[in-house]
């Protein structure tokens, strides 16, 4: 695991309380803010956006991971998130696989238990890595 040290853990959650309040939530009315670090020291942040047709809203991670790759791409190496009260909350199954496809390897989650790693919010991720194994026929490679 990377140093815990080097984040700046309060800069992180301040911008995840900022964004949450950008949140279109009409129906929730749950807003969500997330706020990552990338491995090129920018910040990259996301709020929830629903829509009239509820099951296809867009979480916070969602807008997160496209100001990701809108702004140069790249991988995150820290991740908060939190509710409308700016507390600690943690992302949706959903989004734990999202978070897993960019997070860098040692990347580091804010949760209700404590700094952890990917394998502590999505032990035994199925992954990128995993579509390596096959051919383009699908076959064994
Ligand atoms: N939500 C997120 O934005 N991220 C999560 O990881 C958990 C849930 C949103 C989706 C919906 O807009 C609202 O919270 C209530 O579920």
């Amino acid at each position: 695991m990377r140093a815990v040290v080097d984040i700046d853990w309060e800069t992180l959650r301040a911008a995840a309380r900022e964004v949450q309040a950008h949140a279109y939530v009409p129906y929730s009315k749950f807003r969500v803010g997330a706020a990552a670090l990338v491995d090129d020291g920018r910040i990259v942040t996301g709020c929830n956006v629903e829509n009239a047709s509820y099951g296809v809203g867009l979480c916070a991670e969602c807008g997160l991971v496209s100001e990701l790759a809108r702004t140069g791409g790249g991988q995150l190496i820290a991740f908060t998130c939190c509710d409308g009260n700016g507390e600690r909350l943690m992302p949706c199954g959903r989004c734990r696989q999202l978070l897993n496809e960019f997070a860098a390897p040692g990347c580091l989650f804010d949760t209700i238990a404590g700094i952890t790693d990917i394998e502590g919010i999505l032990p035994m991720a199925f992954g990128p890595r995993n579509l390596n194994d096959f051919d383009d026929r699908g076959e064994p490679a």
